[in-house]
């Protein structure tokens, strides 16, 4: 039994922090369908992929060290992405709450994530996993464009695109294409990333708290398929 499923049978009782896990293959989603649930559920998007492109743009130490990764389309090493997930879920806006975009991603990541929580007496509520084919995968990160100023302001040329061609219409900035969102290396990060993720989902169904959801649907529906997954899995709904 994993720490997950084993920390949701001796509590016995539900945990009151909300840390919801979202799984998906690079482009199937995760990032529209967290900043949705997080407004929707009033908890903190954490985004370790977020967090990285930062850590590059501001050129710190961090952004120094994982930049190869980034561009490689290679998992940036455990060590490195633990911690910052530990300094993100500590900042009070994540007190009651997190909706996690993209951690874990590795079986090593989800035992200490589980080791992170329980020693401040909570677990993981639920993983939701967005299911999609690799081929639509394939459309939509090369597809997608973001915002200069804010990142999380995300398009898409066919199924999201801006009222003006490469402008945001939330703040007019200037929208480009992800470094990694380049043919090859989308190539690159499905084939890395994607073997542990599956051990990821395992690891999660072994807990009990998987729900799998299909991301082949309008965003809309999505959200909708998630809250219902999340009030039938969740040990906190
Ligand atoms: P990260 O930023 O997490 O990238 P990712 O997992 O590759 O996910 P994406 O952001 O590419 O896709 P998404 O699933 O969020 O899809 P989105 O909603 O944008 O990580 C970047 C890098 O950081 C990684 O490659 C790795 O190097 C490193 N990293 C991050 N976390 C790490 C970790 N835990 N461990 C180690 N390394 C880590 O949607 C994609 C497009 O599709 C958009 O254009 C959107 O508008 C469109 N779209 C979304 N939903 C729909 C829909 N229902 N119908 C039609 N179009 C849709």
């Amino acid at each position: 039994m994993t720490s997950a499923a084993a920390g949701r049978s001796e509590a016995g009782s539900v945990p009151e922090r909300r840390i919801v896990v979202m799984l998906g293959a690079p482009g199937a989603g995760k990032g529209t369908q967290a900043k949705r649930l997080s407004e929707r559920l009033g908890l903190a998007h954490v985004s370790t992929g977020q967090l990285f492109r930062e850590a590059v743009s501001d050129k710190s130490a961090l952004g120094d060290q994982i930049r190869p990764y980034l561009a490689s389309g290679s998992l940036v090493p455990d060590d490195v992405t633990i911690g910052v997930l530990i300094e993100r879920i500590g900042r009070p806006d994540a007190r009651a709450g997190a909706i996690l975009d993209g951690f874990p991603r590795t079986p090593a990541q989800a035992r200490s994530l589980d080791k992170i929580l329980a020693a401040q007496g909570d677990a993981v509520t639920a993983a939701l996993y967005v299911e999609v084919s690799p081929d639509e995968l394939l459309l939509r990160l090369t597809g997608r464009r973001i915002c200069t100023l804010d990142d999380q302001h995300v398009y898409h040329n066919v199924s999201r695109p801006p009222e003006k061609v490469g402008i945001c219409d939330v703040d007019g900035a200037e929208l480009i294409q992800r470094e990694d969102d380049k043919a090859e290396t989308v190539r690159s990060r499905l084939e890395l990333q994607l073997p542990p993720m599956y051990e990821v989902i395992d690891y999660y169904a072994e807990a009990g708290v998987l729900s799998a959801v299909r991301g082949d649907q309008p965003v809309e529906a999505v959200t909708e398929d998630l809250l219902r997954a999340l009030a039938s899995v969740s040990r906190a709904s």
